[in-house]
């Protein structure tokens, strides 16, 4: 990501092959836990926004975002932000920037790319998702979720990825920023230009960024 270091390499689980491999991982700031507005008041200021400023989110920002997202609260289990089915975490939370798509890692609270370039268009059907410095894409992977039939599957991953965009949609009314939550999406051209398999699927985008008259 311009302007960002690499600060590590971890050895991560390649998808689908439960073998090792390689990967850069982008460290992202820990996250500001402290402070942010209080709930009430979040809840009252929570709405939809469909107009962003260019201007990109930084690094902090970005770091708390994610992990109000789907971050880890109890290192000693794992455990997240946002309630799971089953405890299944089976849905990733990817970062669509105008410098490339990454996949946020709860564990290590780092960023994976995915895929280079800027997918921003692709991320929905709406003139707005390119002019937005961050699309969040909700994908499901379905591997993660058992024994459960397709039914399931479909239901729980499409409730589990309403709660993580209700905590993006609290984090950004606190932080004041602009965020729109979208089931518009060319699950299809997004999916190939993610390079997801057959047992992922794209739930949804959000698009997030500064009001319009930020500069
Ligand atoms: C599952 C879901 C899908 C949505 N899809 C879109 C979308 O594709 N494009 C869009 O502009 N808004 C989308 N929205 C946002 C709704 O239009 C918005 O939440 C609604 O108008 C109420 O406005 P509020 O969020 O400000 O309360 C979606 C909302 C939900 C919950």
């Amino acid at each position: 990501m311009r302007g960002w270091r690499i600060v590590g390499v971890l050895m991560m689980g390649a998808m689908g092959t439960g073998q090792a491999q390689e990967t850069r991982a982008i460290k992202l700031p820990p996250p500001g836990t402290a402070g942010g507005m209080p709930l009430m008041q979040a809840l009252k200021a929570r709405h939809s926004t469909r107009e962003f400023a260019g201007k990109p989110l930084p690094p902090q920002v970005l770091a708390d975002l994610l992990w109000a997202a789907s971050g880890v609260n109890r290192p000693d289990t794992g455990q997240r932000t946002a309630p799971s089915a089953h405890d299944w975490r089976e849905i990733d939370v990817i970062a669509v920037t105008a410098d490339g798509a990454y996949r946020y890692d709860p564990p290590t609270h780092s960023l994976i790319k995915v895929a280079a370039g800027d997918l921003r268009p692709l991320t929905g059907v709406q003139d707005f998702v390119a002019a937005a410095p961050l699309n969040l894409v909700y994908v499901a992977d379905f591997d993660r979720m058992g024994e459960a039939g397709a039914a399931d599957k479909a239901f729980y991953s499409a409730t589990d990825t309403g709660f993580i965009a209700q905590n993006v949609y609290l984090y950004c009314a606190s932080a004041g920023l602009a965020v729109v939550v979208r089931g518009l999406v060319d699950r299809e051209a997004l999916g190939a230009a993610l390079g997801l398999g057959k047992h992922q699927r794209i739930i949804l985008s959000q698009s997030v960024g500064y009001p319009a008259a930020t500069r």
